[in-house]
């Protein structure tokens, strides 16, 4: 709840720090940067190569989230509750405490689909922080567009917001909404926007790691490329490669 607290304060003081992670050895460099460590069922996509997130089921986010709690220190630390898992309050009641007892993440982001209020509700009720998601909401949209374009989306958006505030959510994911709808969430609610592909009038900003250091390939318009990691592996294991087939490896340096 220290922690929480903390995300809380944050607004209108200083821009909240995200990224998403799914192992070990990134959180190690994450936490020690970031104020809130996300384990996106994005990693359906990213490491498991799936076409869409829906069918990443809650075991796999509970082995990768074990391996980023191992490294979790000073960031909050939140879970992505996947597609199916949070059908009703039971469940997603059931399904939380589950995951917060094996990994002991601080709370669990939930996607909205206009009408799962009553879920975020009933979790905030049971004191389980929840993180929402409007705009384009991966797990319940299957095309891709940007979002609150127009009067009518934009006061959707912003009523849909306010109701996920009122639920109890501590903060809220706005994916791939214009800048001026994101801009009037923002003013509008007490809790902090985290924003992806939202413009820099939020609180905060939040991306896919393997995006950001060039790892995953993906590259859309919101995603700045911070490295190139996928040219920097092939460049070494091409070097490996023709060190094995040329006897430069193992050397002496290398042998007992
Ligand atoms: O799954 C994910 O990684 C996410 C973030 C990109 C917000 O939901």
């Amino acid at each position: 709840m220290k922690k929480i607290k903390k995300i809380l304060s944050m607004k209108n003081k200083r821009k909240i720090v995200c990224l998403t992670s799914y192992s070990y050895n990134i959180t190690s460099i994450l936490d020690k940067y970031c104020d809130i460590v996300l384990v996106g069922d994005s990693l359906a996509n990213v490491l498991y190569g799936m076409s869409n997130t829906h069918k990443i089921n809650i075991n796999t986010m509970l082995q990768h989230a074990l391996s980023v709690k191992k490294k979790i220190r000073r960031s909050l630390f939140i879970i992505d509750l996947p597609k199916g898992t949070y059908k009703t309050a039971n469940i997603a009641l059931k399904n939380s405490k589950y995951l917060i007892k094996k990994t002991g993440c601080h709370g669990v982001k939930i996607e909205s689909n206009s009408k799962n209020y009553n879920i975020i509700k009933r979790l905030t009720k049971a004191k389980i922080p929840v993180m929402g998601h409007i705009g384009y909401t991966p797990q319940f949209k299957k095309k891709f567009k940007i979002h609150g374009m127009n009067e009518k989306n934009r006061k959707k958006l912003i009523i849909e917001a306010k109701k996920i505030e009122n639920a109890g959510a501590f903060s809220i994911v706005l994916e791939c909404i214009s800048k001026k709808t994101a801009k009037s969430i923002t003013k509008n609610l007490k809790i902090p926007t985290i924003g992806i592909g939202s413009s820099v009038f939020c609180d905060g900003q939040i991306l896919v790691t393997d995006d950001i250091i060039g790892l995953s390939g993906f590259k859309p318009k919101f995603v700045k490329k911070y490295l190139d990691v996928h040219k920097l592996i092939n460049l070494a294991i091409k070097k490996y490669s023709k060190d094995v087939k040329e006897n430069k490896f193992p050397s002496t340096k290398n042998t007992f």
